[in-house]
């Protein structure tokens, strides 16, 4: 088969490349605005350096793909909130471009990355898909229009989609450096660094963290099933902050200082999935512990 992965040097793309291209042709088309070539580094794949916003491009990359697996994006609610035109470009109007030329492409199935920001603060835990969408920032606005996009496309042109709302996804290549990263790997090179760790609020706020490989499966999963329509990504476990920074500092075997700051303004302060649908539809479920996956993370930095 040959396979598309959009955002392929980044952080969740360049791990559904490495896995796919074990059997399957891989291309990888990524603008390396926020991925990285090393993260391909030994893997078998063309890559198109390009972005989803150039629409001839795509129809060009996407000729004889069978599959899509859409990835890229500009992942960041505070870069959307800054600037809503610029991330509707990449996040909305890019995604439409990889519908458009998937249909043109005769492209069997795009699966494509959603977000858990589409729950926003609806206190109703866990968050079930059919749960009315509470969107707190142009991001969110973003991906459930994405979302809508891809309905849409498959009712009006027979293209079959599958809209993965990540939770908070960790493991290596995602980039501590970043202002974006997420919380894992932004600990995680404190804590191997021996500097201390910020906490924003009393970290009683919980998370339903998954780890990377397991949201490579689930997305080989959406890619061979017929199903279409939108799954939760996650363990469907909530892990708050304290326990978190906790068992890092246990499984690096080092003690760091914790500092408590105010609250990150617009965090959101629980969260957890049901992820029922997935592993019912898709015959999906995580197979790595939190700890299995600290220690890959921890082994990568
Ligand atoms: C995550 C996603 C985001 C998605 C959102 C939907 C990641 C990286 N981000 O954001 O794409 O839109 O869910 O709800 O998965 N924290 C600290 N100290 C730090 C860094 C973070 O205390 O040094 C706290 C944050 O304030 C937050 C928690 O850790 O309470 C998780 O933060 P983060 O990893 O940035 O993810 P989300 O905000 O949940």
């Amino acid at each position: 088969m040959r396979y598309i992965v959009t955002g392929g040097a980044g952080f969740i793309g360049s791990h559904i490349a490495e896995v796919l291209s074990g059997e399957h042709e891989v291309v990888v088309i990524d603008d390396l605005s926020s991925g990285h070539c090393e993260n391909l580094t030994g893997i078998d794949c063309e890559f198109v350096e390009g972005s989803i916003t150039d629409l001839p491009l795509l129809q060009e990359t996407f000729a004889g793909a069978d599959g899509v697996f859409h990835q890229a994006a500009i992942a960041s609610v505070p870069r959307s909130v800054e600037d809503p035109l610029a991330t509707h470009a990449v996040n909305l109007t890019g995604t439409l471009n990889v519908l458009i030329a998937a249909r043109d492409c005769g492209v069997r199935k795009v699966v494509m990355a959603s977000s858990a920001a589409v729950y926003g603060e609806n206190p109703e835990l866990p968050k079930r898909e059919e749960m009315a969408p509470d969107l707190l920032s142009p991001y969110a606005a973003q991906k459930l229009s994405d979302e809508h996009y891809a309905a849409v496309f498959s009712r009006l042109y027979g293209l079959s989609t599958v809209c993965l709302r990540y939770f908070n996804v960790f493991g290596p290549r995602q980039d501590p450096s970043s202002p974006y990263s997420g919380v894992i790997s932004i600990f995680a090179s404190r804590i191997l660094n021996g500097d201390p760790i910020a906490i924003h609020g009393d970290g009683g706020q919980t998370r339903d963290f998954v780890y990377v490989r397991d949201v490579v499966q689930a997305n080989l999963r959406a890619m061979a099933s017929d199903a279409e329509g939108v799954f939760n990504i996650a363990r469907g476990e909530q892990t708050d902050l304290n326990t978190l920074a906790r068992s890092m500092m246990q499984a690096a075997g080092q003690e760091v200082a914790i500092r408590y700051g105010p609250p990150r303004g617009g965090d959101i302060r629980h969260s957890l999935a049901e992820i029922s649908r997935a592993r019912e539809v898709l015959g999906w479920r995580p197979e790595f512990t939190i700890q299995e996956g600290l220690a890959e993370t921890m082994r990568w930095i």
